[in-house]
């Protein structure tokens, strides 16, 4: 370790601050790990430098790679099936779900990452679209981490992150091979159209994002401090339409957060709804 003890405590409180993503003693060598890649790709000497760079706050880009490289970013297309299942066959496929009223539905992937579980709604809800004429969809699609959301945007996946939970039947209906690099495939155009990208702090300002049928935000409050779980709860309540839902990831659950939701067992997922006075 090039760093001290006092160093990385003061980088990961900085981290914390910023996301809320907590990194343990235990796990401070992750942080150095990270400090050291992000020190190279700035042509710094080593990870202290980037310390005294970060400490004296003179250069704003460095900080950010840094809180980026500080993310994880782990995901996959239809993670946790059960949560697709239900959304497609209890809410989709259901007269009474608010969207199928309306003819238009409106969700939002919070903590998307690379964007394969926004793909994984827009492929159900494509499908919907084309049962009936008039039906509509919009899925904002946002992460905190510039790098994820601009895959996310480009919709490009190697050959080994479409194996990972996409089936060939899929695979081929809404992606392309792309001609320059034939490892890669592309999401096709019409999959995109109804989806906007934009970056999102969870603990920072979102207010101006709307109001949402379905909010995903899955494995991002693992991560967090009970007091920016309860108050990143406490904003997303506001984006969620009376009677909509929002879901968390399958290691994460709101006992404790909110009394504004009742829990719903659709198929074997759990769903939150909303209270239609909440
Ligand atoms: C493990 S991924 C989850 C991706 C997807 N929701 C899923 O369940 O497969 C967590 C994502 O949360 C994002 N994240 C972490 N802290 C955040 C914050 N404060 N605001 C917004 N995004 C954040 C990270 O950049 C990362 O891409």
């Amino acid at each position: 370790m090039t760093l001290s003890k006092e160093m990385l405590e003061y980088v990961a409180t900085l981290v914390e601050k910023s996301l809320g993503i907590q990194y343990s003693k235990e796990n401070h060598y992750q942080l150095e790990k990270r400090m050291n890649e992000v020190a190279a790709a700035f042509g710094m000497r080593d990870a202290e430098e980037l310390f005294h760079t970060l400490r004296e706050r003179t250069n704003q880009k460095a900080i950010n790679a840094l809180l980026d490289a500080s993310t994880n970013n782990e995901t996959s297309f239809f993670r946790d099936h059960a949560v697709f299942d239900a959304f497609a066959n209890d809410l989709l496929n259901n007269p009474d779900f608010n969207g199928n009223k309306q003819n238009y539905i409106r969700i939002w992937s919070a903590a998307s990452s690379t964007g394969q579980e926004a793909y994984s709604l827009a492929i159900l809800l494509r499908q919907w679209q084309l049962q009936k004429p008039n039906r509509n969809y919009e899925i904002v699609v946002t992460d905190f981490s510039d790098r994820v959301l601009q895959q996310a945007k480009e919709g490009k996946y190697s050959d080994l992150e479409v194996q990972r939970g996409l089936t060939p039947e899929f695979l081929n209906k809404h992606f392309e091979k792309t001609t320059a690099d034939p490892k890669y495939w592309m999401v096709r155009p019409e999959l995109k159209r109804q989806m906007s990208f934009r970056k999102v702090n969870l603990l920072e300002d979102w207010s101006d994002i709307g109001s949402f049928d379905v909010v995903f935000c899955r494995n991002v409050l693992i991560y967090q401090n009970m007091e920016n779980k309860k108050k990143i709860i406490s904003r997303l309540v506001n984006t969620i339409l009376p009677e909509g839902y929002l879901v968390l990831g399958a290691a994460e659950t709101l006992i404790g957060l909110s009394e504004k939701f009742e829990i719903r067992r659709l198929g074997k997922a759990v769903y939150y709804q909303k209270l239609p006075k909440g």
